[in-house]
């Protein structure tokens, strides 16, 4: 009775996998003992262990639940999970929280992507969101983006560390979805395909992300040669376009040694390099300087620039504000996962910068400040005290009926009065007005 029961379940639990790797390694001990004790008595007990009765069924149904589980693997990864996550978002419509006033430069280019106005250019982002729900928190990392890229433009995302520019990012490549908005490429026919299908369309994207996704035991020369297959190069070309690219990012010296020993900028430069296989139509670099020494990072300069000249659509985050002014041809200022300000460097600094920066050196650590101060503020009304450091202090000048030439001229003749050494003046920086 106990036999017969135990036949049931073992064929009932054949649904479990566990159960039937489990039992399996059982039942070929069980066997091989039986076996081994029969044959001390002369008796010939073998049975093949692969037959139905011990392990055949165990073996048929892993190989099935093997098999079905693989398919839907696949299926959720390309198709259902795709479908099943856009049904949920569309239901799911999470409130926005304390939204602020858009800026008039901000508003525009959100009614000219709404509009339109936006349709000829490669990159369409539209009222882009996310929302990370961390534990039972809410966290809106990107609050409605929407921005136009056209071919051949360079666009720099400005902000302090956690305005939400690597989650627009990753939203941009598909490593997150986002909660609501679309981002969309403009194909060769003419048609808007949604970023994440644009693959299967033949558009490149090149990403460089933030934190180096390399793998510490290949080679600088193997990590090009995979990421090369994997986008689909030939055979054929593939020698030519790593070679190309190791010279390109001076990385031939690095050619055969394995990752684990790079120094920052070199992963910097691999990763840069990684982005730019198979001349990408859209190039996605997050803060790719950061850690290059001046040299490489003016080097890297110039090879996105010849990238943007080449009709690339160029979106680049970064802190340094001098990459931003060599770089970009527009740039936005994000400020907790909102552009705060949109438009060309000049145009930013027309709005928001106006003024002058003056840095003056005393003659004598600490000197009179005060005066220094009085006098500025006499001879320029709504001057103010910036920053002091020992024999250093600098001033905000937001007007000067003279500019500079003004600034200059009063400066260079109470010099000697005002015990200042040396000064320099200076129209307000993109830093400043970021700050
Ligand atoms: N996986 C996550 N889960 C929850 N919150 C996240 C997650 N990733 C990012 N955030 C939050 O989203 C916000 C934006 O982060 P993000 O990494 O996009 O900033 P960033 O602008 O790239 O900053 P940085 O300049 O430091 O690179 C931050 O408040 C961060 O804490
Ligand atoms: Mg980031």
């Amino acid at each position: 009775r106990a036999h017969e029961v135990y036949q049931t379940l073992s064929y009932v639990f054949l649904i479990f996998p566990q159960f039937s790797f489990g039992n399996g390694l059982m039942e070929l001990a069980r066997v091989d003992m039986q076996a081994q004790i029969l044959s001390a008595y002369g008796v010939d007990s073998y049975t093949n262990p692969f037959s139905m009765d011990v392990l055949g069924w165990m073996l048929v149904a892993l190989f099935l639940q093997g098999s079905v589980v693989f398919s839907l693997r696949l299926l959720l990864n390309k198709f259902l999970l795709r479908k099943i996550r856009n049904l949920i978002c569309s239901k799911k419509v999470v409130p926005e929280t304390d939204s602020w006033d858009e800026d008039e430069d901000v508003m525009m280019e959100h009614h000219r992507v709404a509009n339109g106005g936006a349709s000829g250019d490669l990159l369409q982002v539209n009222q882009l969101r996310k929302v990370y729900q961390h534990m039972r928190k809410k966290i809106q990392a990107v609050r409605r983006l929407s921005v136009g890229i056209p071919a051949g433009e360079c666009f720099g995302l400005l902000g302090v560390n956690g305005a939400g520019k690597t989650t627009t990012f990753k939203m941009l490549t598909g490593d997150i979805s986002p909660t609501d908005g679309t981002a969309q490429i403009r194909s060769s026919d003419g048609t808007m395909v949604d970023i994440i299908d644009c693959r299967s369309m033949g558009i490149n994207i090149g990403y460089c992300p933030q934190v180096d996704a390399l793998d510490e035991l290949l080679t600088a020369e193997e990590h090009l040669y995979f990421y090369a297959r994997i986008q689909g190069i030939s055979r054929r070309d593939i020698d030519q376009e790593v070679n190309y690219l190791l010279r390109k990012l001076e990385l031939d010296f690095h050619r055969k040694k394995i990752c684990e020993g790079y120094s920052c900028g070199t992963r910097r430069k691999l990763s840069a390099a990684m982005a730019l296989i198979g001349r990408p139509q859209i190039l996605l670099m997050d803060e790719p300087s950061s850690g290059m020494d001046p040299r490489s990072k003016r080097h890297l300069w110039s090879i996105i620039s010849e990238e943007v000249k080449e009709k690339c659509a160029v979106v680049l985050t970064s802190h340094s504000m001098e990459e931003c002014e060599a770089l970009c041809t527009r740039l936005a200022i994000m400020v907790k996962g909102q552009f705060r300000c949109l438009g060309t460097l000049q145009h930013i600094k027309n709005r928001f910068g106006s003024g002058f920066t003056v840095k003056m050196y005393l003659a004598v650590t600490s000197g009179d400040v005060d005066s220094i101060t009085n006098f500025m503020q006499f001879h320029f009304p709504g001057t103010h005290l910036k920053e002091q450091h020992l024999s250093m202090v600098e001033y905000h000048v937001p007007m000067a009926p003279g500019g500079v030439a003004g600034i200059f001229q009063q400066l260079e003749s109470h010099k000697a009065a005002l015990h200042i050494k040396h000064f320099s003046v200076t129209q307000t920086t993109l830093d400043e007005v970021s700050a």
